[in-house]
């Protein structure tokens, strides 16, 4: 069963910029983007890389390990490791691309509630 747990207070959160908490044991990556927050896995979905000292820019967070990209309104893979075709293509056999989780996310009273 999933609820909403109370991440961290959205007046603290500003445009642009993220942060990684702890929800209910899980690690989570907070991020304000376009007037919107968004949660995020703080894992990258590759080697567990942590997303939050990856880049972001507007929507698409970098994971800093090995340049994975990721689109944080629905955690699709924009781009499934960084560098050449062969070498992306090797990687993509050894471990196929996913997606990073992505959580629901309510503000409330300036609460960022995420749904974990
Ligand atoms: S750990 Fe993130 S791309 Fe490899």
């Amino acid at each position: 069963m999933t609820d909403f747990v109370e991440a961290g207070k959205a007046s603290e959160l500003e445009e642009g910029t993220k942060r990684a908490v702890e929800v209910c044991g899980t690690r989570v990556l907070l991020i304000g983007s376009g007037g919107k927050y968004y949660a995020i896995s703080n894992r990258c979905p590759h080697l567990g890389g942590n997303l939050s000292q990856g880049h972001l820019q507007g929507t698409v967070v970098t994971c800093p390990v090995h340049g994975s990209q990721f689109d944080i309104t629905d955690g699709h893979v924009i781009r499934w490791l960084k560098g050449s075709r062969p070498l992306q293509a090797i990687s993509k056999m050894l471990k196929r691309p996913k997606p990073v989780a992505t959580y629901e996310v309510k503000i409330a009273d300036n609460k960022i509630l995420v749904e974990i």
